[in-house]
């Protein structure tokens, strides 16, 4: 039997939800992982510091004993987000990051960010005090085309945010596009990039394998098989601008199965045994320590973890459980198109 051990990871990306479901969900994530930046974009989102200080404490009781946490949680950004309101909220160590989400660009961004411009002046203060953007970077706009959203955002809006603040510590979350991974690995050096699990392991065809596949619809979409290569290629490089965010985002199955099916993919059960089979299967399992444990802690200037995992390769293939329960409801894990040899043993 084949074994590694690596630094314990972090998920630089969350949806943890409220109620029933962030009960069911939180431990998925606390298993594995040390650390993880919650998102925002509750029904209502989380606006202010006290808001997140609420939220906290809420996952934080959803933790099992057994398991050592820490949620770092973030403000959702609208126009109407006061700059002193961030600075007070950041410096008392309430919350980590603000998110920016374009008005409209995927689940519950409705208050969102139409004209970047209304949001410069508190973008100024947060790259004065150091406080970390995370973007969903993708343009609105109905007459671009879906699979462009992400290209036309990086071209338009990033890179206006870029030169206009140098010293801003950004991430682009979840990218999906090979222009995406260029723009960030030719960027200046306070720009990184996530990755997620679900974006290195299938191209667009996935969401049409004999008919629609609601489960594996997410945002930004799913795109052409060359822009998966660009992200697997960054990815097992070891290059410290990448890192993962697994937007893991929970959706009941009567969500997702429905006349207008939710975008997002539940993904934490497995993420670590599917990224380490995607990594030995690329030959690179020695960079998954730095993808999945130190990039991004290195952006964000936290410690390294300490703690170890020990992740197992057996001779048969994991039997993917297929489902969470809540209360009568179901929520759908991610499972991958190739079978899966590693588990997370300790
Ligand atoms: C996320 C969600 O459901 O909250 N959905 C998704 O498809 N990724 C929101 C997001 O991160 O875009
Ligand atoms: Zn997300």
């Amino acid at each position: 039997m084949e074994e590694i051990e690596i630094i314990k990871p972090d998920d630089w990306h969350v949806h943890f939800r409220d109620g029933e479901v962030l009960n069911t969900v939180v431990p998925e994530t606390t298993r594995h992982f040390a650390r993880a930046i919650i998102m925002p974009n509750l029904v209502p989102p989380i606006l202010k510091g006290v808001d997140a200080v609420k939220y906290k404490k809420k996952i934080q009781r959803a933790i099992p004993k057994s398991d050592r946490f820490l949620p770092l949680m973030t403000i959702y950004l609208t126009e109407n987000t006061n700059k002193n309101d961030i600075r007070i909220a950041y410096e008392s160590g309430q919350v980590f990051a603000a998110k920016l989400y374009p008005a409209g660009a995927t689940t519950n961004s409705d208050s969102g960010v139409k004209d970047i411009n209304k949001i410069m002046p508190v973008l100024e203060t947060m790259s004065e005090i150091g406080m970390p953007l995370l973007i969903h970077g993708e343009v609105t706009d109905k007459e671009i085309d879906i699979f462009d959203r992400e290209k036309v955002f990086v071209d338009q809006k990033l890179d206006f945010i870029c030169k206009e603040l140098p010293e801003l510590k950004i991430t682009l979350e979840h990218i999906t596009t090979k222009e995406a991974t260029a723009y960030v690995n030719e960027g200046n050096k306070n720009l990184v990039a996530s990755i997620t699990p679900h974006h290195l392991a299938l191209s667009r065809n996935a969401m049409f394998v004999g008919g629609i596949r609601p489960h594996n619809y997410c945002l930004p979409i799913l795109k052409r098989e060359i822009h998966r290569k660009a992200l697997v290629e960054v990815a097992v490089s070891g290059n410290s601008k990448f890192f993962l965010g697994t937007d893991t985002a929970p959706h009941l199955t009567s969500d997702k199965e429905s006349f207008c099916g939710c975008a997002g993919i539940f993904n934490s059960t497995y993420c670590v045994s599917i990224l380490a089979q995607l990594f030995e299967n690329e030959s690179a399992l020695h960079k998954l320590e730095n993808f999945i444990s130190k990039n991004g802690a290195k952006h964000y200037n936290l410690k390294i973890n300490k703690e170890k995992i020990l992740i197992t390769k057996s001779n048969h293939s994991l039997l993917f459980k297929k489902e969470l329960d809540v209360k009568k409801q179901k929520i759908r894990i991610f499972e991958p198109d190739f079978p899966v040899f590693w588990t997370v043993s300790g």
